[in-house]
């Protein structure tokens, strides 16, 4: 990776290299990317055009981070890259002992409390009943934790990795990214799914792609055109009510 001089990442102009704004009547609200978006599990396969996947990618440059330090290296995959390591990380998926996150992964297990345990049970129900997969259907259940591996069929991904030091700020600004990222697809009508199991087998990412080995991998985000005709995708699993989630006080 190239290294930059402070001239590359500081303008003389003080804002940035590129152009934070364009034109002056969005196509979208932000409320309206925040409430639109969802997680989309079934994609078609065209190809979102290499202007639109740059346009993207650049917005997305644009979410903050802790002294502006932007430790996120996103790595994008698509045509025969895509393909091979989505097989390479299908085969993967098949032996689930063997799988190493870079970070720790104790809610994999199962290891919510309170809540949020009840939240993840309600929104598995709803997944896995779109899909007519039952609660102690184990195979079927591990064929639908498979076709994360497959990218729920993308046609892209991008890996998100973050550099030194694997601190709790950047893994903040990260998820900052990651979010941005999303909203800035979704505004151009590109569907997203955030994937933590795209992080279980990062020897395999860093390995194929080149990624340096001191680069953590934390997420995978599969993203293309929603596929509108797909069961899955239909599944709203709502969020908790303002006055049980914020305490304001004065
Ligand atoms: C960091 C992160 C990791 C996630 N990992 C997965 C995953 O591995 N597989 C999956 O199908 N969905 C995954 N999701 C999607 C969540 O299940 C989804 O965001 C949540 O249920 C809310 O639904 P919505 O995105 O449709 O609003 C992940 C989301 C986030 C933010």
């Amino acid at each position: 990776m190239k290294q930059l001089s402070e001239s590359d990442t500081l303008p003389a102009n003080g804002t940035s290299n590129s152009v934070k704004m364009q034109g002056s009547k969005p196509m979208t609200t932000v409320s309206d990317a925040i409430r639109g978006r969802h997680s989309v599990r079934a994609f078609l396969p065209n190809e979102v055009p290499e202007a639109a996947l740059r346009e993207v990618f650049e917005l997305a440059q644009w979410a903050p981070s802790n002294c502006n330090v932007q430790p996120w290296f996103p790595h994008v995959v698509s045509g025969p890259r895509c393909e091979a390591l989505r097989h390479k990380l299908s085969a993967a998926g098949r032996v689930p002992e063997n799988m190493q996150f870079d970070w720790p992964a104790d809610g994999n297990h199962g290891d919510h409390e309170g809540n949020q345990k009840l939240r993840q049970h309600a929104a598995a129900a709803r997944l896995y009943g779109a899909m007519g997969v039952a609660r102690h259907d184990l195979v079927a259940r591990q064929d639908a934790m498979l076709r994360n591996y497959a990218f729920f069929d993308a046609p892209h991904a991008v890996f998100i990795f973050m550099a030194r030091p694997f601190d709790w700020r950047g893994i903040t600004d990260c998820g900052i990214y990651a979010q941005t990222l999303m909203l800035a697809m979704w505004e151009k009508g590109i569907a997203t799914c955030a994937q933590g199991a795209l992080a279980a087998h990062p020897h395999i990412v860093r390995e194929y792609l080149g990624v340096p080995k001191e680069h953590r991998l934390l997420l995978g985000i599969s993203f293309g055109y929603e596929d509108k005709a797909a069961i899955v995708n239909s599944v709203e699993v709502g969020r908790e009510q303002l006055h049980h989630a914020v305490q304001f006080h004065r």
